[in-house]
């Protein structure tokens, strides 16, 4: 597995794999690896001829009081993981190439992007879309992963990639789960034991909410009601929001018609944990 240090070597590899007809796959990950992101490169490893994971935490995703200082890393770790898996490269830049002195571009999209997560962390989007757009120009992936997790990242990525006409497709990922049912995040590693129990209810409210969905609950309002009698009924968590929204738009829906996105962020201790599902009206 090939380390990549800097921008013009993975461009220039990237250009050979290119040359030699191959397909190539991309992971973009913060790194501090888990099964989720693992099954992201799993999945580029299957569809494509040679997979290329970034590690890369980007400062411009971070607000001024959020974790940028001690956002986990364990570069060793990653490695080791992504060269068992079979990866072909394994892209390291560092913030003095991604973001040198005079940076002063920006990418933003609008409307979707000041709903449910942009509401509380407002330049995160803008700097999610910044540096995929520089990921992508760099590695010229054809396709790009990305976890289901983070469905409103996957969305503004969709349309970015949509409107500046880019030549990749984005293909999203199922979220992963541990056995009691808790998304996996690289930020789980904040939570103390007595945390962890409590983050349990993320996941038993959106399968409450599922539940009622499927005994022909429409009502946005009644199923908020019993989420939030979940998650505050938990010791140590902070709702920042719980959602039915429309799928597309994130636009909050009174009735679910048909099919709508449930979304929550919540902070439990020191970590902000986001999940979501689908769910369609029977
Ligand atoms: O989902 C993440 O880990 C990050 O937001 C991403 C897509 C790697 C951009 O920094």
């Amino acid at each position: 597995m090939e380390i990549i240090r800097t921008i013009a070597e993975m461009k220039s590899r990237s250009a050979a794999a290119r040359a030699d007809g191959k397909t190539i796959g991309f992971v973009p990950t913060m790194g501090y690896l888990h099964e989720g992101h693992l099954s992201l490169a799993r999945r580029s490893l299957a569809c494509c001829d040679f997979t290329a994971v970034s590690i890369f935490v980007n400062p411009a995703q971070f607000g001024e009081n959020e974790d940028l200082g001690s956002y986990p890393t364990d570069i060793e770790s990653d490695r080791r993981k992504l060269e068992a898996l079979g990866v072909q490269a394994v892209f390291l830049p560092d913030r003095a190439q991604m973001y040198p002195a005079g940076y002063k571009t920006y990418v933003n999209v609008e409307e979707i992007t000041g709903k449910l997560c942009g509401k509380s962390r407002p330049a995160f989007f803008r700097g999610v879309t910044t540096v995929v757009l520089k990921l992508l120009n760099i590695v010229r992936p054809h396709l790009a992963f990305f976890g289901e997790k983070d469905r409103q990242q996957l969305a503004v990525v969709r349309k970015m990639v949509d409107d500046l006409n880019l030549d990749v497709t984005v293909v999203g990922m199922p979220i992963v789960r541990e056995a009691d049912g808790l998304a996996m995040s690289s930020r789980n590693v904040y939570l103390s034991a007595e945390e962890r129990v409590s983050a349990r209810c993320l996941g038993r409210a959106l399968e409450t909410a599922r539940s009622l969905v499927q005994k022909g609950e429409t009502s946005a309002e009644k199923i908020l009601r019993e989420m939030r009698a979940i998650v505050s009924g938990e010791p140590r968590t902070h709702i920042d929001y719980i959602s039915v929204c429309d799928a597309e738009t994130f636009v909050d829906l009174d009735e679910i018609a048909d099919k709508a996105l449930i979304a929550l962020a919540v902070q439990v201790g020191k970590a902000r944990l986001i999940d979501n599902c689908i769910v369609e009206k029977s």
